[in-house]
């Protein structure tokens, strides 16, 4: 839609799925399935973790975090998406725009520095077993979560300055269903060249060192397992890790595969696709994985609700 000459825009149209209306209901249907999952997995999970004392170790606060993070980002989101899908109106204001880029980065970003916390906490716990109380304590896992939710913010404000400077004052339209960097740039009024590199160059260098530091810590892990003599410790070595594994390619998959991507080879459907991938279907893919492998997890679960009904 085009906004008369001169005047600045103040609020942008949110298409979503809008051009296809026949699948409409589906898709509400889908993603309101998939927001309930992600909602009660993650807050049994951060419940669990709080109130068991037998999880009061790195590896669950983690997963505590991530789970705490899973609730926060999708609802930077899917609240607005479906309420879309109800009305004819699909407006959100240069603030509210600005507001959700701002949180969506901030969740995204922390949640991969959360992964690769997690992932040297795997690397230490079974590389180097022995070390593993001085190397990974309370006081650590502490500063590693605070410092993935301070570089987390960082990085998403780099995003939130440069975008909220941008003049917009032709074009309001956003094909996608939130705002993103990426769409306000193709709207903005000026050339959005260095904007557009810095995106590229601050997410690629986020999302490749987060990704090469997993790897790194897996190839360990991988070698470590593989000289195992007990087969009881490699089988529990592999079991933790594999939920690990699952969700982290998940994660960087759509998210390289979102950001890494130039500008200019801009595939709406595609891109589309991914984002719904990062913003449904991955926040309620955690607890899934995690109580479906995790014994531990299963076990506390099992004992949380057994007090609270013998309580009843
Ligand atoms: C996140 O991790 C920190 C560090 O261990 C922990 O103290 C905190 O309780 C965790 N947050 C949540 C929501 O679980």
């Amino acid at each position: 839609m085009e906004v008369g000459n001169g005047s600045r825009i103040t609020e942008f149209i949110l298409l979503g799925f809008k051009d296809v209306p026949e699948l409409q209901m589906f898709l509400f249907a889908l993603f309101s399935v998939f927001f309930l999952i992600t909602l009660g997995g993650n807050f049994t999970i951060v419940i669990l973790v709080i109130t068991d004392p037998h999880l009061h170790i790195p590896m669950y606060f983690l997963l505590a975090n991530l789970s705490f993070l899973d609730i926060c980002y999708s609802n930077v989101t899917v609240p607005k998406l479906l309420v879309n899908f109800l009305s004819e109106k699909t407006t959100i204001s240069f603030q509210g725009c600005i507001t959700q880029l701002h949180f969506f980065h901030f969740f995204g970003s922390t949640e991969a520095m959360i992964l690769c916390a997690m992932s040297y906490d795997r690397y230490v716990a079974i590389c180097n077993p022995l070390r593993y109380p001085i190397l990974m304590n309370t006081k650590v896992c502490i500063l590693l979560a605070l410092s993935s939710w301070v570089i987390g913010f960082l990085y998403s404000m780099v995003h939130t300055i440069l975008t909220s400077r941008l003049p917009f004052c032709k074009y309001n339209t956003i094909s996608n269903f939130y705002c993103d960097v990426k769409p306000l740039l193709k709207l903005a009024c000026i050339n959005t060249q260095f904007n557009e590199r810095l995106l590229n160059i601050v997410t690629g260098f986020i999302a490749l060192s987060a990704f090469s530091l997993v790897m790194i810590s897996y190839y360990h892990i991988s070698s470590s397992i593989l000289k195992m003599h007990s087969i009881n410790g490699r089988e529990k070595a592999i079991s933790t890790c594999a939920s690990h594994l699952t969700v982290v390619c998940f994660y960087y998959e759509t998210a390289i595969c979102t950001y890494l991507r130039p500008t200019s080879e801009y595939f709406l459907e595609q891109d589309r696709i991914s984002a719904i991938f990062v913003t449904v279907f991955t926040p309620a893919l955690n607890p899934i994985i995690y109580t479906l492998r995790n014994k531990e997890v299963q076990s506390s679960l099992r004992r949380t609700i057994i007090t609270k009904t013998n309580f009843c």
